[in-house]
């Protein structure tokens, strides 16, 4: 640290986001935080995307105030170091507002009405009414969110493309109308596949299937062995087919350097499901233990994650700011 200027004008800007939904679950840990963590040493900044959240849970009974500070601890748990990044909540920084307004005014329509993920979501999430101008909008505040720190790199998951793309559209715009101010920021894609749930579909909240990093090694035991595993072992000595089985894509991480005998054996059936589940929880349990404790660390201390919230918030808030001040000069308003 004898002279930081030099290297901190090369750092490049990196910006991220998760909706305080949930918990966070092993699938977004591998998915997205082992992905932040990779831009530590540039100058990083990760939101809680409560209103993003809000966008489609309007009207939950719980408030989205009580996760904040759950994914916040997660966050945490997971390593995320606020020493480096600067950890921050999106709406205690009000420029997130202003600047979707603004941006809301030259986002045609139609580049709203035919992203795919608006489509996608509203169909899968049919119990929600989500016809409404907030999520319409999803894209424009995320854009807002991205654009206010001026980043040069995004670090996402592949669902989040098309949103990346309407923030370069966006960006393009504005640069256009009212002179070059914005970068055109770049997606950074989680390179690991994405891990199933304890039922071999997408891990999500919403099926049930999520094994999380609050959750108890006991819970974990006990997740992992109601795990479902290739159908066609109905018995012992039935041959299997570890390639289609979720237990199996946890042991080529979690167990790595046994994975081939667990493939062989399972093929063979010289293994029953049972002790191989007990084998993969013990690897998983040496990955995620240690998370679990620094996560009961860190819930028992709730007002020092504030603090590290609100240390983040003003922060984000002096980027924030002289961008939002640049915008308004450059629109003229
Ligand atoms: N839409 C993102 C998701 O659902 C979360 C998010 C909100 C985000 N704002 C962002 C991600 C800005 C990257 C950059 O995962
Ligand atoms: Fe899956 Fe293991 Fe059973 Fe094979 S032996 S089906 S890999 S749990």
């Amino acid at each position: 640290m004898t002279n930081p200027e030099p290297t901190k004008s090369k750092k490049i800007r990196v910006l991220s986001g998760m909706r305080p939904t949930s918990k966070l679950h092993l699938g977004n840990l591998m998915g997205a935080l082992e992905n932040w963590k990779k831009y530590e040493k540039e100058e990083a900044f990760y939101m809680i995307a409560d209103w993003h959240a809000l966008t489609t849970e309007y009207d939950s009974h719980t408030p989205i105030r009580e996760n904040v500070i759950e994914v916040a601890i997660d966050f945490l748990a997971g390593g995320l170091d606020p020493e480096q990044s600067t950890i921050f909540i999106q709406s205690r920084v009000k420029e997130h507002t202003e600047m979707a307004l603004l941006l809301s005014m030259i986002t045609p329509l139609s580049w709203l009405e035919r992203n795919p993920t608006y489509k996608d979501q509203i169909q899968e999430l049919k119990e929600k009414d989500l016809h409404t101008h907030g999520f319409l909008g999803y894209p424009v505040l995320q854009a807002a969110d991205i654009l206010l720190y001026k980043a040069n790199v995004v670090p996402v998951g592949e669902d989040q493309l098309p949103h990346l793309e309407l923030t370069r559209e966006i960006a393009r715009r504005f640069n256009h109308l009212y002179g070059a101010l914005f970068p055109e920021p770049d997606a950074s894609l989680t390179t690991v596949a994405k891990l199933p749930g304890t039922d071999g579909r997408k891990m999500s909240k919403s099926y049930g299937n999520a094994i999380y990093l609050s959750d108890s090694p006991e819970a974990v035991d006990n997740k992992v062995m109601q795990m479902v595993t290739d159908p066609a072992r109905r018995k012992r000595e039935d041959k299997g087919h570890p390639e289609v089985c979720p237990v199996y894509f946890y042991h080529k991480i979690f167990n790595a350097s046994q994975q081939e005998t667990v493939a062989r054996e399972c093929r063979e059936a010289l293994r029953g499901c049972v002790d191989c589940k007990r084998e993969m929880a013990a690897g998983l349990k040496k990955f995620h233990a240690p998370i679990y404790e620094r996560r009961q660390k860190f819930a028992a201390k709730k007002s020092e994650v504030l603090g590290i919230l609100e240390v983040g918030n003003r922060k984000a808030t002096e980027i924030a700011a002289k961008t939002m001040e640049q915008a308004r000069e450059a629109v003229g308003i």
